[in-house]
């Protein structure tokens, strides 16, 4: 296929598709999940998706919890510990760094809380972070009498700029980098490792939003030099909501407290996490599930190995739609792409914010049938696409074929509005 831009898009390539899935039975993988079969699912990667397995595992330990609370709620924290060092070993950190808390939010918040300010008062944050996290870093920052300063990293940009632009923001003022492992809107890889080795040398400590990497890279902490990161075990790797980790290593760490005041606060990092007053924490109980779950159907690298294969198919196949319509090259180049993820140029007129990508997902959910995320930067909207092992090729073939024509013309209806508009 030819484009207006004079690139061109091979015929083999599109039609390349990985074969889906199977349950050890021969069902297909999406009945090992309760998605409603009514919506096509093509964003996993915001909050998740849990297999019955652990979704039945976490009701036994309802059921167990309210059977016998008096017994359950001491025995809770031995309970949590254990559960502490298989998840440390899906991660690749020791269990005595890894805290359970309930998002990758409240693991950055930990952070925020408890840091005291050595220097300048200075935040390093990027132009990709999640807004959430960088208004806390914001906070933060207003709090010690300091500031944010960003880093703008090119979407295109490979390891060596995006090292290079986030470290010409630190300095003499620097009391921290919160730097994203995977970005959210640009679904991208930075180049954390290189940037914590150098940030501990220069003895600035280094908060690593892993909000997607569990599960999405294999052992994500076990190469990073940090003194801070927080992950979700709810989103790639399945584990009930609820389920994150805190991993701090470093000399900072033992100042680290919950953010809710237990009994536990007298107990050394990370076993002081384990009590946060009477909290129904049978999702942490229930995440080994999820894990073994996907670890014993299909093993982790052959599930990354198929999410992968499938998002660079929806990558080719709804690009190579939405040029069709569009007459120009949709492919978009993440300077350091990530497995299992994806971004597709939109057309113009659609999502260049926030807010307008955030109406687009609402809309397609209730017009289209379609759970999918769209995101921006820069002023340009995408199609952030996220596989996972339950969806299948055609599932992006229905998007391309059904849905890309109809984002076409609410694209050219938003154009001509804006036109319209003095
Ligand atoms: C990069 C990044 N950081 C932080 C978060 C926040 O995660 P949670 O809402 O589970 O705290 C997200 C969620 O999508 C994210 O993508």
């Amino acid at each position: 296929m030819s484009l207006a831009d004079g690139s061109h898009v091979s015929d083999t390539e599109v039609t390349t598709a990985p074969r889906p899935l199977l349950l050890a039975d021969g069902r297909p993988a999406a009945r090992a999940w309760s998605l409603d079969p009514a919506l096509r699912h093509l964003n996993h990667g915001s909050f998740g998706a849990v297999p019955l397995a652990a979704q039945e595992r976490q009701n036994e330990l309802r059921t167990e919890m309210e059977g016998a609370p008096v017994v359950w709620f001491p025995e809770l924290p031995r309970r949590l510990a254990a559960t502490r060092v298989g998840l440390a070993g899906f991660l690749g950190a020791d269990p005595g760094d890894l805290a359970l808390v309930p998002n990758a939010s409240a693991g950055m918040s930990v952070v925020y809380a408890n840091l005291e300010r050595r220097r300048g008062g200075e935040i390093v944050v990027t132009d990709h972070g999640y807004g959430a996290v960088t208004m806390g870093a914001e906070r933060l920052a207003r709090r010690w009498g300091g500031r944010v300063r960003t880093a703008r990293v090119p979407l295109d940009a490979d390891e060596e700029r995006a090292y290079e632009a986030v470290m010409a923001e630190v300095g003499e003022g620097t009391d921290l980098l919160v730097i994203d492992q995977i970005t959210s809107a640009t679904a991208r890889r930075l180049p954390v490792e290189r940037i914590g080795a150098e940030a501990r040398r220069r003895g600035v400590p280094l908060l690593v939003d892993g909000a997607h990497a569990p599960g999405l890279i294999d052992t994500p902490l076990a190469d990073l030099t940090c003194d801070f990161w927080a992950g979700n075990l709810h989103k790639w790797a399945c584990a009930p909501r609820g389920t994150a980790a805190l991993v701090a290593r470093g000399p900072l760490r033992d100042g680290l407290y919950p953010l809710i005041d237990s009994w536990g606060a007298a107990d050394p990092y990370p076993d002081r996490f384990d009590q946060q007053g009477t909290v129904d924490a049978t999702h942490y109980l229930a995440a080994p599930t999820a894990l073994d779950f996907i670890g014993a159907t299909w093993g982790w690298p052959a599930a990354r190995r198929y999410m992968d294969e499938l998002a660079g198919y929806a990558e080719r196949v709804v690009g190579a739609a939405f040029a069709a319509l569009t007459g120009m090259d949709a492919r978009v180049d993440v300077g350091m792409p990530v497995p299992g993820m994806r971004l597709v140029r939109l057309p113009e007129g659609l999502a260049d914010s926030r807010v307008t990508a955030d109406a687009l997902r609402d809309r397609a959910a209730a017009e289209l049938g379609v759970e999918a995320a769209f995101t921006a930067f820069g002023g340009v909207g995408y199609w952030r696409l996220s596989a996972h092992v339950y969806n299948t090729a055609e599932d992006y073939e229905y998007f391309a074929e059904r849905c890309v024509p109809v984002l076409g013309e609410w694209a050219r209806a938003a154009r001509a509005q804006q036109h319209r508009t003095p």
